[in-house]
């Protein structure tokens, strides 16, 4: 077989050796999915390239400007006093140094940040190289190494290497934070979107609850002048302990819905699901003069979902529906069944329709959208406009689908469809 090529080509450079390091540092990279470990990955390349045995990374306190905090550590005794502090203010001589240059620091170049802070000084840290992540102009982070080397010594393509590597690792580090960012923000507009549900739920739920009590209090004041009467006694503690039974579980489904929970996906059964969610809402419609009709599928296969997710999404399109139809009453019917999907997939569905005032075609594009709401100070309650924005997630990351059809002045149905266990 005739060899087509080049000779040279076959003899790996330091270029070449160089790129190849920093092409897996950089595929790599992307695929971190926490701080920590993302920290660490650049911790660990930034030793291997300054040839250095023993580093300390730090980043930005995400509530408290101005601090950073060390997030990992390579050392070969980390209760060495000579260690470098656990948090380091921007007001350090050595961050504030990287802060302004934004460059590489060594302790032999001519503009050492720890050249003026002397040995004897709290603030001297024993370090070789100070390394910034810097990132839209801010100080994310940096990485302090101790070697024996200057970085003089092992030359300008290790500097520019180290360049890169930070520059790379900052830009990472910024994706990452701004995600959690978006992440914890998303978190937060959930829990308070599921207090406001329960707003609106609570004038009924305390009705709910108000109801039971007064009937064990007339248990209670009867029993002394009728407590040889064993029927009265039979009858009224079987009503008492439903009573009792009815006020834990609306407890109970009330906790459950506002507690904040940390996602998990459990397998599930929807019609449970459905009817925990009506439960919360019966007491409102019902003195709104609305009926609530449940038909649900026996025997619905059951899915992998994360309950109180579903539940929020569920009782947006509840408290929807209620509102649609205002104190004029209707119907809010739920229905429940099961798809088969073929190729051994199948889904649930739940249909969510009401006799509302229906809307408009030309509204209907918009329903999803964030802040889009036609309940304005005037009317019971003012909306936010993220209730639908918020199902809609919800439903897109259990992988499912969320649809309505609408006819004005009649009604609306909203159908979900999940993925579902065979
Ligand atoms: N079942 C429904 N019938 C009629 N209109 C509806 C129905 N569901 C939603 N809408 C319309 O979609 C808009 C957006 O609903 P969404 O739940 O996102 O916000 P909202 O209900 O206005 O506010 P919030 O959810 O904070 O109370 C509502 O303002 C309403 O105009
Ligand atoms: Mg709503």
């Amino acid at each position: 077989m005739t060899d087509f090529s080049f000779p040279h080509m076959n003899m790996p450079s330091k270029t070449t050796e160089f790129i190849h390091q920093l092409r897996d540092f950089l595929e790599n990279i992307g695929r971190i999915p926490t701080l920590p470990l993302l920290a660490e990955r650049i911790l660990a390349e930034l030793l291997t390239h300054a040839h250095s045995l023993q580093g300390w990374l730090y980043l930005l306190d995400q509530e408290q400007a101005g601090l950073y905090h060390l997030t990992t550590e390579q050392s070969d005794n980390p209760d060495n006093p000579s260690a470098p502090p656990r948090t380091l203010p921007l007001s350090h001589p050595l961050v504030r140094e990287l802060a302004r240059h934004r460059e590489i620091l060594d302790r032999f170049s001519p503009h050492d940040a720890d050249a003026h802070i002397g040995v004897d000084s709290p603030d001297f840290i024993d370090c070789s190289l100070a390394i910034p992540f810097v990132n839209r102009g801010r100080l994310l982070g940096f990485a302090i190494l101790r070697s024996d080397s200057n970085i003089s010594a092992f030359g300008q393509e290790n500097t520019d290497l180290l360049r890169i590597i930070a520059q790379s690792g900052a830009i990472s580090l910024d994706c990452l934070l701004s995600y959690n960012d978006l992440h914890s923000s998303q978190e937060l507009t959930r829990r308070t979107d599921r207090l406001r549900s329960l707003e609106t739920l609570a004038g009924g739920v305390a009705h709910e609850i108000r109801n039971p009590l007064t009937s064990i209090k007339t248990f209670i004041q009867l029993t002394p002048e009728r407590k040889d009467d064993a029927e009265f006694i039979q009858e009224f503690s079987q009503v008492v302990l439903g009573d009792v039974h009815r006020i834990e579980r609306l407890i109970d489904e009330i906790l459950g819905y506002a507690r904040s929970i940390d996602p998990q996906l459990t397998e599930e059964d929807i019609n449970t699901v459905v009817s925990s969610c009506l439960y919360l809402l019966d007491a409102k419609a019902c003195s709104r003069g609305i009926t609530i009709q449940k038909e649900l599928a026996p025997e619905l296969p059951r899915a992998m979902l994360d309950q109180q997710q579903i539940k929020q999404a569920m009782l947006n399109l509840f408290v929807n529906a209620l509102d649609a139809m205002g104190d004029r009453g209707g119907t809010l019917l739920v229905k429940t069944h099961a798809v088969d999907r073929g190729e051994n997939r199948m889904a649930v569905q739940i249909d969510i329709e009401d006799t509302g005032h229906g809307i408009p075609a030309a509204d209907l594009d918009h329903i999803f959208d964030p802040f889009y709401t036609t309940k304005h100070k005037s009317s019971e309650h003012e909306g936010t406009g993220l209730g639908l924005f918020i199902a809609h997630q919800i439903i897109r990351e259990h992988q499912g689908t969320i649809h309505v059809r609408s006819t004005e002045g009649a009604g609306t149905v909203f159908r979900i469809t999940l993925p579902a266990l065979r």
